[in-house]
C-alpha cells in the first residue's frame, strides 16, 4: 500500500468509525431459497426489526426470487429496505424464453439488479461479455447494477486472483464512463468462499483484493467515480467476521447469504456492524 492509499484508507476507516464516512451497505441475496410466502414473512419481520435504522446509517437491501418481487414491493413500499432482482436480460424484449427483461423489472419499480453472481457464471455458464451486456442495459435503463466478481479456488492457487478480478471488471464495465459511477455497485465474492462448503476469506486478503479493484475502477472510470462506487464483500459472511471485514479500509459493505436468511439473524448482524461503527 502506498502512503497515499494508506492515508485514504485511514480516512475512510476513521470516517466509517465516526459515522461520518461513506455510507455502508448491507444486503442479502436469497438465491433460490424462499417461496413468495417465505419471502413475505421474512420481509415483514425484517422491516419491523430494522425500522429505526436510517438510510444514512446503512443502505439495507434484499434480493429475492423473481416470483416474490411483486409481493415484496408491496411490503417494502414505506420502508428503508431496498429491493433488487437477481438477474436480468440485456434485451428489452424478444425470443428469450425464460428470461426477464429490464422493462418487466421497471414495471415493479425495481432499481437494483444483481449481475454475474458466481452461480450465474459457474452453474449457468455466463461469460464476462454477457455480464457486460447486462450491466450496459441495466445502466441504460437507470438501474443500479450490482456486478459480482470473484476468482475460483484454482485461479487463487495459480496466484492470478487480481488478474481475474481486473479482467472481470474491465470487460464487465467496458461500456461505462465516469458519469455511470452512481449506477454501479461491485460485490467481490470469491467462488471458494461462497455457500455451505465455502471457506470464509480472511479480512486482510479481502482488503487487498478490494484495493486492487478500487485501483482498477480508478483506471477505468477516474478517481471520483472509483470512490463513489461501493465495493461489497460476500462469501460466508457470519456474525464472527462481519465486523472485522467492515473495519477494512476498502470494504464498503457486505453481501450476505445464509447468515441473513433469518430476519432476526440479519438484524443482529446489521446491529453489530452499526455498533462497531458508532
Ligand atoms: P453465503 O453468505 O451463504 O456464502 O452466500 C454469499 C452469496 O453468494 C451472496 O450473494
Amino acid at each position: 500500500m502506498t502512503e497515499k492509499e494508506k492515508a485514504v484508507g485511514k480516512e475512510h476507516v476513521e470516517g466509517k468509525e465516526k459515522g461520518t464516512g461513506k455510507k455502508i451497505y448491507l444486503g442479502t441475496n436469497t438465491k433460490m431459497y424462499k417461496t413468495i410466502g417465505d419471502t413475505c414473512t421474512y420481509l415483514k419481520a425484517l422491516k419491523e426489526l430494522t425500522a429505526d435504522i436510517s438510510e444514512e446509517q446503512a443502505e439495507l437491501f434484499v434480493i429475492p426470487s423473481f416470483t416474490s418481487l411483486a409481493a415484496a414491493r408491496e411490503i417494502l413500499q414505506d420502508s428503508g429496505i431496498r429491493l433488487g432482482a437477481q438477474n436480468m436480460c440485456w434485451e428489452d424484449q424478444g425470443q428469450f424464453t425464460g428470461e426477464i427483461s429490464p422493462l418487466m423489472l421497471k414495471e415493479l419499480a425495481i432499481d437494483l439488479v444483481e449481475i454475474g453472481h458466481s452461480e450465474r457464471r459457474h452453474v449457468f455458464g455466463e461469460t464476462d461479455q454477457e455480464e457486460r451486456k447486462k450491466v450496459t442495459a441495466a445502466v441504460r435503463h437507470g438501474f443500479q447494477a450490482l456486478l459480482c466478481v470473484g476468482e475460483t479456488l484454482e485461479q487463487k492457487e495459480y496466484g492470478i486472483s487480481d488478474e481475474v478480478l481486473r479482467m472481470q471488471l474491465k470487460v464487465g464495465l467496458h461500456d461505462m464512463t465516469a458519469e455511470n459511477g452512481g449506477n454501479l455497485m461491485i460485490a467481490y465474492e470469491p467462488v471458494w468462499a461462497i455457500g455451505v462448503h465455502g471457506i470464509p476469506a480472511g479480512e486482510e486478503y479481502v482488503n487487498q483484493r478490494h484495493r486492487v479493484m478500487k485501483q482498477t475502477l480508478k483506471e477505468l472510470l477516474g478517481e471520483e467515480a472509483a470512490w463513489e462506487i461501493p465495493v461489497l464483500y460476500g462469501g460466508s459472511v457470519n456474525p464472527g467476521n462481519a465486523v472485522p471485514l467492515m473495519r477494512q479500509p476498502y470494504v464498503d459493505g457486505l453481501f450476505i447469504g445464509r447468515s441473513a436468511w433469518d430476519a432476526h439473524d440479519f438484524n443482529r448482524l446489521i446491529r453489530s456492524v452499526l455498533e462497531a461503527q458508532a
